[in-house]
């Protein structure tokens, strides 16, 4: 499964960049808020630095309006995915950007209905939304087991099942074993999927063993 960060933060990226994680970048309106700068010199930057696909988030609500901020962003590097959100006039735009070659990524996708239509439009990528699901009191997780099956039945479809909304390394390892293709993560989630207690305890057993076995040479 490939890795994407789920955030506009330089730093963090190039952390993740420079221990072999990072395939890829999600961004979304919030994420870039929470960054110093305009949004066009944030994702201009990340283009560079991020040699896999930067997400870029249209903010028009018509299809003409998301295709023309589409178009632009796709001039800024070859590796922008134009990210739509997912409604009539999302499909719509993601159809006109699929004719001219441009790759997009469907957000805010909460039912396989959704992802369906989504990728019968041409979307190259479709980001259900496990972690909001599960605020809700849903089972977001069993949307991607869902549309894992349903992309297999179908194998035409090109598109990809990039599972967002993650919030834990829980979700990330479910979404492996569901056979989603690429998960969007945070850099906090890719950090804790490091940590287990049991290893912190053996590192310090080990250590203290080794401490005794060097008193005992002297
Ligand atoms: C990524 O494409 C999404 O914008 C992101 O994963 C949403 O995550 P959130 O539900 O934690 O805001």
């Amino acid at each position: 499964m490939k890795i994407f960060l789920d955030t506009a933060n330089a730093a963090e990226i190039q952390a993740a960049l420079e221990l072999g994680l990072c395939d890829g970048v999600t961004t979304n309106p919030s994420l870039l808020a929470k960054e110093k700068g305009t949004p066009e010199a944030i994702l201009k930057n990340l283009l560079k630095i991020v040699p896999g696909p930067v997400n870029c988030e249209c903010v028009s609500l018509d299809a003409a309006g998301i295709v023309a901020e589409g178009k632009n962003f796709a001039t800024w590097g070859k590796n922008v995915v134009v990210k739509v959100a997912m409604n009539h006039e999302g499909i719509k735009a993601v159809h006109a950007l699929h004719k001219l070659g441009i790759p997009t990524n469907v957000t805010l996708i909460f039912s396989a209905s959704q992802a369906y239509l989504a990728a019968k439009a041409g979307a190259s990528y479709v980001s259900p939304f496990i972690g909001r699901l599960d605020d809700i009191s849903q089972d977001g997780m069993q949307l991607i087991r869902d549309l894992a099956a349903i992309f297999r039945n179908y194998p035409a479809l090109k598109t990809e099942i990039l599972t967002a909304s993650v919030r834990n390394p829980n979700h990330m390892v479910q979404a492996m074993l569901a056979g989603s293709h690429i998960a969007t993560a945070p850099a906090k989630v890719l950090l804790d999927m490091e940590k287990h207690p049991l290893t912190d305890i053996g590192i310090a057993k080990f250590l203290e063993d080794h401490k005794k076995s060097q008193s005992a040479t002297k």
